[in-house]
C-alpha cells in the first residue's frame, strides 16, 4: 500500500509556501504558485503500475489525467470532477512527415478531448479542487477554450460558472458551446490581455476561484499531456516536443511534467521543447531572441484566436521550461500556419488554426537545421478542427453549384475524378 504523497503550494519568486488547500491562486508577493512535493512523492510510482492503469476500467484509471493522480493531485478518486479526458491519440501520416521533412513525427491530438482542448485536462483537476475548496463560484478570462471546458466541467460539478471574453474577438463555435453549458459570459471592450487582468481583480474582490491556467492545478493536469505522449510511446522520449505557445500554461507544464518524469526515473533523458508562437503574438519569441534578457509584451493580432495573448502570465515557469529542456522559440506567420494546417486537415487528422502552429514551426526548424531529419518530434495538436472552423479563409473557396439530382449530372460533375 502506497503512502499518499503530500503536496504544497510554492511561490516560484520568493520563499513563500501556502497549503494544498489554500484558495489564493498567486503568492502575495504577485510571484507564480506551483504544487510542490517531496523529493521522493515518486516512490512505487511509474511506467510498470500507469501501463497496468490502462487495462483498468475504473473512471479513474480510463482518464489520461487521473492514471498518473499521484503526481496531479492528491484526493480520493470518488471526488473527482471527471468525464474522463485525456488517453488521445498519437497520429502519424507520410504526408505530415514529407511536409515537415522528418523520418518521425506523430501528432497528439489534444483536440480529441470531450469539449475539443486540452484545456480539459486542466479543467478537470481546477474544478475538483474548487470543490474541494467549497468554491462558490469559479472564473476565468478566454479565446475560447478555455471558458468551454471551465463551463462544461462547472456544470458537471454544478457549480456557477463565469466566463470573461475579447469581445468579437473568440470563434463562435467556442462561444456557442461556453453559452450551451451554461456559464455567465461578460464580453470585453478590449483583448484577451485586457479580460485576463481584469478577472484577476474581480476574483480577488469577490472571492471567486480563477481557474485561468496562472492557477497552478491547472497545470499539473496539463503536465500529463506529456505523461500520457511518453506512454503512447513505450516511454521512450522523442528527441522534440513542439507546441503552440500564447498564455505559456502548457509550455510551463511541459517543462515540469518532463522535469519530474526524469528525476523519478521513468525516462532516459528529456526532449527538447519548441514553442511556437504566431508572429503577430510573439512576446515570448522576443524574449528568447533577447537571451531572456527581457520580458516583452505586444499587442496581439493574428489568424490564431486562440493565441492572439500579448502579455503571457506564465512567462517566468514558460522561462524556465525552455532553459531547462535546452529548448528554443520560434515564430510563424499567418500564411505559415495556415498552410500546415491545410496539410493537416489534408491528412484526415484536423485541427483548428492555432495548433497548425507546431507543424509550422517544426517545417521551419528543420529547414534550419536546428531538428535533424532522423530526430524523432511529438507536435501537440491542442485544438479540434470544429472549433474555428471559417478561420483565415479555411472554409476555402465557396462549394460549387448545386447540380440536379440526377446521375447524368452527377457523372458531368464527376467527369475529371
Ligand atoms: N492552442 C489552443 C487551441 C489554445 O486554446 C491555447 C490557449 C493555446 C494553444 C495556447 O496555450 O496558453 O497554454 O500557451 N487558449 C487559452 C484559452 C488562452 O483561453 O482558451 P497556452
Amino acid at each position: 500500500m502506497l503512502t499518499e504523497p503530500t503536496a504544497w503550494l510554492a511561490c516560484a519568486s520568493c520563499a513563500a509556501t501556502f497549503a494544498a488547500t489554500d484558495p489564493r491562486v498567486r503568492c502575495d508577493c504577485g510571484g507564480l504558485l506551483g504544487v510542490a512535493r517531496p523529493s521522493d512523492w515518486h516512490l512505487g510510482l511509474g511506467p510498470a503500475l500507469f501501463d497496468a492503469r490502462l487495462q483498468s476500467r475504473a473512471a479513474a484509471d480510463r482518464s489520461g489525467v487521473w492514471r498518473f493522480r499521484e503526481g496531479v493531485l492528491d484526493l480520493p478518486v470518488a471526488d473527482l470532477v471527471t468525464r474522463p479526458e485525456g488517453c488521445t491519440p498519437l497520429y502519424r501520416h507520410p504526408r505530415l512527415s514529407a511536409y515537415a521533412g522528418l523520418d518521425d513525427v506523430s501528432f497528439k491530438h489534444e483536440g480529441e478531448n470531450p469539449t475539443g482542448s486540452f484545456k480539459d485536462r486542466g479543467m478537470t483537476v481546477a474544478i475538483s479542487q474548487a470543490r474541494r475548496l467549497g468554491a462558490r463560484a469559479v472564473a476565468c478570462a478566454s479565446t475560447g477554450n478555455t471558458s468551454a471546458a471551465l463551463a462544461a466541467y462547472a456544470a458537471q460539478a454544478q457549480l456557477k460558472a463565469v466566463v470573461f471574453l475579447p469581445e468579437g474577438k473568440i470563434s463562435s463555435g467556442k462561444l456557442a458551446q461556453t453559452r450551451a453549458y451554461g456559464a455567465t459570459c461578460l464580453q470585453i471592450r478590449g483583448d484577451f490581455d485586457a479580460a485576463m487582468a481584469l478577472v484577476i481583480e474581480v476574483c480577488d474582490r469577490l472571492g471567486i476561484y480563477l481557474v485561468n491556467s496562472i492557477n497552478p492545478f491547472r497545470l499539473e493536469g496539463q503536465k500529463t499531456i506529456v505523461w500520457d505522449l511518453l506512454q503512447d510511446r513505450g516511454w521512450t522520449p522523442p528527441d522534440w516536443i513542439a507546441l503552440p505557445a500564447g498564455n505559456l500554461g502548457n509550455t510551463s507544464a511541459f517543462g515540469k511534467a518532463l522535469a519530474e518524469a526524469k528525476a523519478a526515473g521513468w525516462i532516459s533523458h528529456v526532449p527538447r521543447l519548441a514553442a511556437v508562437q504566431a508572429a503577430g503574438a510573439n512576446p515570448f519569441y522576443l524574449s528568447f531572441q533577447g537571451g531572456f534578457a527581457q520580458r516583452h509584451s505586444v499587442t496581439a493580432q493574428t489568424v490564431a484566436s486562440a493565441i492572439r495573448i500579448g502579455n503571457p502570465v506564465s512567462y517566468e515557469r514558460a522561462r524556465a521550461a525552455i532553459a531547462e529542456t535546452n529548448g528554443v522559440v520560434c515564430q510563424v506567420s499567418d500564411a505559415e500556419l495556415l498552410a500546415a494546417k491545410r496539410e493537416i486537415d489534408a491528412a484526415g487528422v484536423g485541427c483548428e488554426p492555432a495548433s497548425a502552429c507546431a507543424l509550422a514551426g517544426v517545417r521551419q526548424l528543420r529547414a534550419a537545421g536546428t531538428i535533424g531529419a532522423h530526430e524523432s518530434v511529438v507536435c501537440v495538436l491542442t485544438g479540434h478542427l470544429l472549433k474555428d472552423p471559417d478561420a483565415g479563409g479555411a472554409l476555402g473557396e465557396a462549394l460549387a453549384t448545386p447540380i440536379d439530382a440526377t446521375l447524368a449530372a452527377a457523372e458531368h460533375a464527376l467527369r475529371h475524378l
